[in-house]
């Protein structure tokens, strides 16, 4: 509470506000006013002067049949055009589209007249194959350009693509293919790690051993591994490549026509395939790369997340191709060889705009000053943050000794389900305080209200909503439908749910205060709780378990499980070790659980749930204050919360 009166405003320096996109808080007002008197006409607008439509739309908005919305109906577009084609008539033709860097040090540019003939190629490659427009093709690559290829050649074509992080698991991997029915495999013998080799193939080979609907699996060459190759199932990318030629014309397809899934963690245990689709979505990406990361035509523009979350579609590939910036991308870790890797690269390429997560900046800036210190970082000129709350330390940390006191930092509020940003600064007008994603863009019809649905006063807690359906927003959840409406438009009818928990301040700046949902946010990645505990109880040993974050010093929060076992004679350190180890196999190595914790029996409700918010007590506060009447039995809590005391 205290941080929101006293936080400090940041105003741009006046030579920032000369040169931005939107300059000052009146030219913010009045695109925020507009948007609101009448957000159709000035979507549609936009729509008209940044994207180029083979055909226009006959309504902006059809919200007939709410809540699935539909954004420029009857209109015909295609991504892969908008950010590839329509740049090669001009000076961009020759301009880096991607500058890429391998963890090993090795190097490639791909002008935008290259970008788009690989992605022609391969779109021919993905004809010849016999895919079309609707079909599904899963990509499983390491952060390579053939990832961006791949996902631009499916939206060239129609194919809807589902990128699954490399880091998650064959289970993982298994689940997503088979819920898509995907008929195509896209990935690549390995990629680099730590100065390890990912080996994706060998991951792959295992879930698909069980997933009938894959026709052709197409393996990049990236690491030169020796990797088994089914015969009549898998093709190496660059055999398929000498068959076909350069040219291949982008299907207009429907504004609506879907782009692609991505999973993502809900409250069960199964995740949800997040649905985007095409016109809408272009469009936010297109227009918060310019409100909010104001980036301009010589800039080199650097995202570090990972293709395979929803930042790496929307600002490593769609947005920033869409405006024909230059779009780095690394393929490996921050601190390989060295903790200075990410610094060097800003140096080397002499990066403007700079866009990372609070964990990864926690993380720095335990590796101590001198590291970005041996730098030249005076190329930046602005600074993005996402993925959780930052909290004023390290913001302050990014300010000062990242950005030298010169960078706006952007903190860029949104969500999967999102598709773009949708409370951020506009850093030429709006004054920045740390550790608040200030207020909601052109557009965002978001607000906080109670239990009811009211709207809360200045400074009191409550869920943060969108009143208003925007362009890049999710369209349903792949093959449920039902799970949609329930999960996001049901608890306050025609209002979308974030599941977030905020507030606001006398200034009308938001500050996101978390999750309200079991829903865990560790290193800014979303992982359920039912998730892990559905893992855990597969394993033969457990009877039950509960899941909760935990605070973390540098990831937000970290995973603690609360595990009750079988009967049986059980070693527990070894016992936790298998555990935690059966997580990451279960899931993917990102979601190994920072501690195990053996219990007799778990805190229940009379009616049998399980109380995570007293374990969440438990693990934060070292004590149990809540009310704790409807427990099962009371010695448990006691129990567990003086084993704590002991530690
Ligand atoms: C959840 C969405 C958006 C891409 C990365 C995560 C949290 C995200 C912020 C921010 C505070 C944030 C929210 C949100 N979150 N950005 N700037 N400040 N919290 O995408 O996995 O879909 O997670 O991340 O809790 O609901 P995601």
């Amino acid at each position: 509470m205290k941080e929101t009166v006293t936080a400090a405003l940041y105003a741009p320096s006046a030579d920032f506000v000369r040169r931005a996109h939107v300059k000052g808080l009146d030219e913010w007002r009045v695109l925020f006013e507009r948007a609101q008197n009448d957000p159709e006409g000035f979507w549609g607008e936009l729509a008209d002067k940044e994207l180029y439509w083979f055909e226009k739309w006959s309504k902006v908005l059809d919200w007939s049949n709410p809540p699935f919305a539909k954004w420029f109906a009857g209109a015909k577009t295609n991504i892969s055009y908008n950010c590839l084609d329509r740049h090669l008539d001009g000076p961009r033709k020759n301009k880096a589209a991607i500058i890429w860097e391998g963890e090993p040090g090795d190097q490639r540019i791909l002008t935008y007249q290259d970008l788009h003939r690989f992605v022609c190629r391969f779109a021919n490659v993905l004809k010849s194959r016999g895919f079309k427009a609707g079909d599904r093709a899963v990509i499983y690559m390491p952060m390579i350009p053939e990832a961006a290829i791949a996902m631009l050649a499916c939206a060239r074509l129609g194919i809807v693509h589902s990128v699954v992080f490399a880091g998650f698991s064959s289970e993982a991997l298994k689940a997503r293919i088979q819920d898509l029915e995907a008929g195509l495999v896209i990935t690549a013998d390995g990629g680099w790690r730590r100065g390890k080799e990912v080996k994706l193939k060998l991951t792959a080979d295992e879930a698909l051993a069980e997933c009938p609907t894959v026709r052709d699996v197409i393996v990049y060459r990236r690491t030169g591994s020796e990797i088994p190759m089914m015969d009549g199932r898998d093709y190496w990318w660059h055999e398929l490549d000498d068959t076909v030629g350069d040219h291949c014309p982008a299907e207009a397809l429907d504004s609506e026509h879907p782009l692609y899934v991505l999973y993502t963690s809900g409250t069960t245990g199964k995740p949800k395939g997040i649905l985007h689709t095409t016109g809408g979505y272009l469009l936010q990406c297109t227009m918060t790369m310019k409100w909010v990361f104001d980036i301009r035509e010589e800039d080199a523009y650097w995202c570090s997340a990972d293709i395979g979350w929803v930042t790496g579609h929307s600002y490593i590939v769609y947005g920033p191709l869409s405006i024909g910036a230059t779009s780095v991308m690394y393929e490996g870790a921050p601190d390989t060889p060295r903790f200075d890797r990410w610094w060097r690269i800003i140096e080397k390429y002499r990066i403007n705009v700079f866009y990372t997560s609070p964990t990864a900046i926690r993380a720095l800036i335990r590796q101590g000053d001198h590291w970005p210190n041996e730098h030249d970082l005076s190329s930046l000129r602005l600074l993005g943050s996402v993925g959780e709350p930052i909290n004023p330390a390290a913001w302050e940390w990014y300010h000062r000794v990242i950005g030298k006191g010169r960078c706006p930092i952007v903190d860029t509020w949104w969500q999967t389900e999102t598709g773009s940003i949708m409370i951020a600064p506009m850093p030429g007008a709006v004054p920045l305080k740390p550790g608040s994603g200030t207020l909601p863009l052109p557009g965002i019809a978001a607000d906080i209200v109670d239990m009811r649905g009211q709207p809360v006063a200045a400074d009191r807690e409550g869920f943060l909503v969108i009143r208003q359906p925007w362009p890049s927003m999710l369209r349903t959840i792949w093959g449920d439908p039902g799970r949609f409406k329930e999960q996001y438009w049901t608890r306050y009818p025609g209002v979308y749910f974030t599941g977030d928990a905020a507030r606001r301040d006398a200034d009308g700046y938001f500050w996101i205060l978390g999750r309200v949902d079991d829903v865990m946010n560790v290193s800014g990645h979303r992982l359920s709780t039912m998730e892990i505990e559905s893992a855990l109880v597969r394993h033969p040993k457990v009877a039950e378990a509960a899941v909760v974050g935990k605070p973390h010093e540098i990831t937000g929060q970290a995973v603690c499980c609360f595990v009750t076992l079988k009967k049986g004679d059980h070693d527990i350190d070894s016992l936790a070790q298998e555990l935690r180890q059966w997580v990451a196999h279960e899931i993917g190595g990102f979601a190994r659980p920072e501690e195990i914790r053996f219990t007799d029996t778990l805190p229940k409700t009379r009616s049998g749930k399980i109380m995570r918010r007293l374990l969440r007590e438990i693990v934060t506060s070292h004590s149990v204050t809540g009310d704790v009447t409807t427990l099962e039995d009371l010695g448990v809590i006691t129990k567990l919360a003086a084993q704590q005391e002991e530690e």
